[in-house]
């Protein structure tokens, strides 16, 4: 069985998501970077081990990466999940997970990568919005992109709205992904990415408009 960590820093809707998805594998712990978080709290009423690591309690990025990679080491891990974690990663972490660890962003990636999406999508005026889910990669929301939530801009849509839109997107396709890994269905090769034993050519598409 496939061993998962979640990473998070926030509210941990998408971990909750996880949770209820009854997946193939285990989320055998889960990592806050801040105190405050929720997420937290819901890893344990789960009864979900916790650990709390505190980037500010260290010198610089890749000694807390370092910590947060014994961690995973300790945990037997076998798949990092990003869940709302709000952290830069450090080349060398990323390259120690590289292939095993995935992210969910709030926009149809390459579109919109970073901050404030749902606003920077009202801006331009676009009538598509989603998430996508993606391998982590050095470059900053660039990994490949293995599956998106696409939902239709209302004319009424304000950014709280359209977070809260795609944040009920996300928890369908980000389950549903990690599930896709734990079975085996997603492989990450040296050759890229297979899905059911077929190069992926494009994210796989969840479509509510
Ligand atoms: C989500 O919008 C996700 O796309 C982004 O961070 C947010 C996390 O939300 N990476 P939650 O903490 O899972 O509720």
């Amino acid at each position: 069985m496939i061993k998962i960590a979640v990473l998070v820093s926030g509210s941990g809707s998408n971990l909750q998501a996880l949770i209820d998805a009854n997946l193939s594998g285990q989320i055998a712990g889960v990592i806050s970077n801040k105190p405050e978080a929720y997420a937290l709290e819901r890893a344990q009423k789960a009864g979900i081990q916790t650990a709390l690591i505190e980037h500010k309690q260290y010198p610089n990025r890749e000694a807390f990466d370092d910590a947060m990679h014994q961690q995973l080491l300790d945990w037997d891990v076998d798949l990092v999940v990003l869940a709302g974690f709000m952290r830069i990663l450090s080349a060398k972490f990323v390259k120690a997970w590289e292939g095993k660890m995935v992210n969910i962003h709030p926009s149809l990636l390459p579109c919109y990568k970073g901050m404030h999406t749902h606003q920077r999508v009202l801006n331009t005026g676009d009538t598509l919005h989603g998430c996508t889910v993606h391998y982590v990669t050095a470059e900053l929301d660039a990994g490949q992109a293995l599956a998106q939530g696409v939902l239709k801009v209302n004319p009424h849509d304000n950014a709280e709205t359209l977070a809260n839109r795609v944040h009920v997107l996300e928890h369908v396709i980000y389950p549903q992904v990690v599930e896709w890994i734990c079975t085996g269905a997603i492989q990450h090769t040296a050759r890229g990415v297979d899905y059911r034993g077929q190069p992926l050519q494009a994210p796989v598409q969840f479509c509510k408009l």
